[in-house]
């Protein structure tokens, strides 16, 4: 898809990832629908880099965990602009819990985290698909984690919701073939996002150094990713990892 002059919706536009993913999108083109839940000035931050780059910027503000939040703020997101080509779901919640304290993972805890990286992004891909094939076609892109692929991460609600995103992943690039593509991103540790700081330092140097690169990625290796996948017409229902090359997770 050519995606200059797109319109394009992320979530969790105010955070570390998602401003990478609205500046790179604005740098290929697209006008940028940013999303956030309670930090705004992340979200004024993220918009003045649209700016910036040259494209128009809205601010969406939304709680995913909510689907009636959800279907409004695909709607407001496609009137600012009176299209929307390109969803990101990108926004997530997460709280450390370590594997073993099966009872610090209360049921509120594990609904929480499913309605807002699960539900969220299904609800939203719905709203959006209907959004997306009124101009003929569209691109979703997911971002999970490798944490979804083998067990760990902040917690196992957080894992097995990132495996359901990758596996709802596939299951959409069905559902909206063939005028909308859907996929998927698996970052492993990103670099110099909140996310990774709050990480045990020898938690972060062993990711790096298990990487055949010997690195691990930064925000705007998933930010470009994503572009690719909003370029790419013969791609759906794929799950790409970005980790340095850590081939046993
Ligand atoms: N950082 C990493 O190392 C890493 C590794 C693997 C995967 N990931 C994934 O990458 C994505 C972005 O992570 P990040 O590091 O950029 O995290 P971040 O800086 O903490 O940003 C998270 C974003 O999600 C939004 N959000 C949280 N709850 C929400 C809700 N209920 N409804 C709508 N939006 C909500 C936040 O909005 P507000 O701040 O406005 O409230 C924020 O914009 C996430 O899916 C994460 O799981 C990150």
């Amino acid at each position: 898809m050519e995606i200059a002059n797109k319109a394009a919706f992320v979530t969790g536009g105010s955070g570390d990832i998602g401003a990478a993913i609205c500046t790179s999108l604005a740098a290929a083109g697209c006008d940028i629908a940013v999303g956030y839940t309670g930090n705004r000035e992340g979200a004024e931050t993220t918009a003045a880099a649209v700016e910036t780059a040259g494209r128009r910027a809205a601010m969406v503000q939304l709680d995913q965990s909510d689907p009636a939040q959800c279907e409004a703020a695909v709607a407001e997101a496609a009137a600012a602009f009176g299209r929307l080509d390109i969803l990101v779901n990108n926004a997530a919640w997460n709280i450390g819990i370590p594997f073993p304290q099966l009872d610090d993972l209360t049921i509120d805890i594990w609904d929480r985290i499913y309605d807002t990286n699960v539900r969220g992004p299904f609800a939203l891909s719905r709203a959006a698909g209907k959004e997306m094939r009124k101009q003929g076609g569209g691109r979703i892109v997911n971002i999970a984690s490798v944490a979804g692929l083998s067990p760990g991460g902040s917690s196992i609600a957080y894992a097995t919701s990132k495996a359901a995103l990758i596996h709802l992943t596939r299951c959409l690039a069905v559902a909206l073939a063939p005028e909308i593509t859907v996929n998927c991103v698996a970052p492993g540790l990103v670099e110099n996002t909140r996310m990774a700081l709050r990480l045990p330092p020898a938690v972060a140097e062993g990711a790096r150094q298990r990487a055949i690169l010997k690195r691990a990625s930064s925000a705007g290796d998933i930010a470009e990713q994503t572009v690719m996948f909003c370029r790419a017409d013969s791609i759906t229902g794929q799950t790409l990892i970005i980790d340095g090359g850590i081939f046993f997770h």
